[in-house]
C-alpha cells in the first residue's frame, strides 16, 4: 500500500528534512521590520527553489509589501486543494533572553522533549514544512500526490496581510480548489491532535492623544496644562467594567452565545483555568464574570492594550508634560462582530472622553471578522479519520483564539471553507523568546498530511 512506504519515507527523510527546515530558521525573515526586506525576500526564493525541485510550478510574486508565493501541481480529474502557510516571523526582542541564538536551528533536549529551536520553528516555518515534506515523500514514493495541490506561502502574516486580499481577488481563478488546508494552529495537548474550529478576528489601532504644542516644563505648566498621559489612560483604564465587560458602544453587536451542544463540548474537554494559566505563572481568568475559560479563549471577544507610552522613560528623572501620548490596542472578535462598527465604537467611546484642549487620533492597523468553519463537512471528516489513524485519538474540535486573516479572505473571495490543522503547543513560545517546536509535532505532523493527503482523495 502506497501510504505506508509514504510514511516510511518520510521517517527515513527526517535528518534531512530537519536540515531543509533549519536553513530555513536561519534566514531572519521578520516582516514588520523593514531591515530585514532582503532576508524575506531570500526567503521565498528558498522555498520556490525547493518547491520547483519537486515538480511544483512555483511563482513569487512581488506585492506593495513582501512577495506571495504560488506553487501548483495540478492533476487534471483530481480533487484539488490549496494549502496556505506564512514564510514570515515575528521579531525576536528581547533578543537577551533567549538561550539558543533565534536564527539558529538545532535539536536539543529542553523539559524531557526533544524540540526544534529558533524563531519560526513552530509559527510557521516548522508547520509549513510538515506540509512541503509529506508532499516531498509522496512524490519521491509514488511519484505524484494523490490530489492536485496549490501551495501559496505569504511573507507578511505577521504583520497584517495587507496586500492578500486583493491578490486572492485577482488570482481568483488561479486558486481555486476543493478545499483549503492551513497549517498555522496548535493541537489540544502533546498526544491529542486537534482541528480548529473557529479564530477570532481583530481589530488593531494606534491611539494618538495630543495636547500642548510641545512637550512642557512639568514645574512650570503642571496644574495648568493638560497631560495627554493622563487622558489616554483614563480612557484605558475605563474599556473594562469590574465584571471584564468591554465598555466600547456597540461592541457586542453580533456576538452569539455559543449553542448548548457546543457548550458541553468545551465542558467535556475539561479545561480549567489552573490548567490553561498554570504553565504562565497565573490561575486567575480576568473574562467575564459567571462564563467559563472555555468561553474566554474562544467565544467571547477582548480587548487588550499592546503597548503604552509618552513622556519621558529614560534614566533617571525628567519633569515633562508631554504632548502626547500613544497607545497601540488590538481587539479580538467573534461571532458577527464588524470590524469597522467596532472602529466606529472606539472611535466614538475615545471622542465623548476627549477634555477641553485635546484632540486624537486613530491609525488603523488592520481588521479582520472572526470565522466559523463548517463542522461536518466531507474534508473536516476526512482529516479527523486521518489523525486519528496517526496518533490514535480523535482530534479535539476546539476554537483557536487567534487569528488568521486569510481563512476568512478564502471563504469570502473563493467560496472555499479551509480544514485547520497544526501541530503546535501552548509552550511552543510563538512571539516570544525561546520559540521551539516539538521534533515529534514536526515528524507526525508531515506523517499526518501524508494521511490527510491520502484521505482527500
Ligand atoms: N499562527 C498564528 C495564529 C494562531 C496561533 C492561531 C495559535 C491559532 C493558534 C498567527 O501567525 C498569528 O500570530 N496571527 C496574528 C494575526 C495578526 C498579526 C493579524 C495574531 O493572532 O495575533
Ligand atoms: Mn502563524
Ligand atoms: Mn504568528
Amino acid at each position: 500500500m502506497p501510504l505506508s512506504s509514504v510514511l516510511a519515507r518520510i521517517d527515513a527523510d527526517l535528518p534531512n528534512a530537519l536540515e531543509r527546515l533549519f536553513a530555513l530558521i536561519r534566514i531572519p525573515s521578520i516582516s514588520t521590520d523593514s531591515a530585514y526586506a532582503k532576508d524575506v525576500a531570500a526567503c521565498a526564493a528558498a522555498l520556490k527553489a525547493d518547491l520547483d525541485g519537486m515538480g511544483f510550478e512555483t511563482t513569487v510574486h512581488p506585492t506593495a509589501g513582501h512577495p506571495i508565493l504560488v506553487a501548483h501541481r495540478r492533476k487534471p480529474g483530481a480533487k484539488h486543494v490549496l494549502f496556505y502557510g506564512h514564510y514570515d516571523v515575528q521579531p525576536v526582542d528581547p533578543e537577551n533572553l533567549w538561550t539558543t541564538p533565534p536564527f539558529e536551528s538545532a535539536v536539543i533536549e529542553r523539559d524531557g522533549r526533544k524540540v526544534i529551536t529558533g524563531r519560526g520553528a513552530a509559527d510557521d516555518k516548522g508547520q509549513v514544512m510538515t506540509f512541503i515534506e509529506a508532499c516531498r515523500a509522496y512524490i519521491k514514493e509514488t511519484g505524484d500526490l494523490p490530489v492536485g495541490v496549490t501551495i501559496l506561502l505569504e511573507g507578511e502574516e505577521e504583520s497584517g496581510s495587507v496586500n492578500l486580499p486583493p491578490f486572492v481577488e485577482a488570482h481568483a481563478q488561479e486558486l481555486a480548489a476543493d478545499v483549503g488546508l492551513v497549517c498555522d494552529t496548535g493541537m489540544w495537548d502533546e498526544t491529542t491532535p486537534a482541528i480548529t474550529a473557529s479564530l477570532r478576528g481583530m481589530v488593531y489601532q494606534e491611539i494618538i492623544i495630543r495636547a500642548a504644542n510641545r512637550d512642557l516644563h512639568s514645574g512650570l505648566y503642571g496644574g495648568a496644562a493638560q497631560n495627554p498621559v493622563h487622558i489616554l489612560s483614563r480612557i484605558i483604564a475605563g474599556l473594562h467594567d469590574e465584571n471584564g465587560r468591554i465598555m466600547v458602544p456597540g461592541f457586542y453587536d453580533g456576538v452569539a452565545e455559543p449553542d448548548p451542544e457546543q457548550l458541553a463540548g468545551w465542558k467535556a474537554l475539561g479545561l480549567t483555568e489552573a490548567d490553561f494559566l498554570g504553565p504562565i505563572g497565573l490561575k486567575h481568568s480576568i473574562g467575564e464574570k459567571g462564563r467559563d475559560i472555555a468561553e474566554h479563549i474562544q467565544s467571547r471577544p477582548t480587548c487588550d492594550i499592546n503597548g503604552i507610552w509618552g513622556g519621558y522613560t529614560g534614566e533617571g528623572a525628567k519633569t515633562v508634560i508631554a504632548a502626547e501620548a500613544r497607545a497601540k490596542i488590538s481587539f479580538r472578535l467573534v461571532g458577527q462582530q464588524n470590524p469597522d462598527a467596532v472602529k466606529k465604537g472606539l472611535h466614538a467611546f475615545i471622542a465623548a472622553r476627549m477634555p477641553a484642549d485635546c484632540s486624537f487620533e486613530l491609525v488603523d492597523m488592520k481588521g479582520s471578522p472572526a470565522v466559523v468553519l463548517p463542522y461536518e463537512s466531507a474534508p473536516l471528516q476526512a482529516a479527523r479519520r486521518a489523525l486519528r489513524a496517526e496518533w490514535g485519538k480523535d482530534a479535539a474540535i476546539f476554537g483557536s483564539g487567534g487569528s488568521i486573516p486569510v481563512v476568512g479572505d478564502f471563504k469570502r473571495v473563493l467560496g472555499l471553507d479551509c480544514v485547520l490543522v497544526g501541530f503546535g503547543l501552548e509552550d511552543d513560545r510563538i512571539h516570544s523568546p525561546n520559540e521551539k517546536y516539538n521534533l515529534s509535532s514536526f515528524h507526525k505532523g508531515a506523517r499526518s498530511w501524508a494521511r490527510i493527503l491520502m484521505a482527500l482523495k
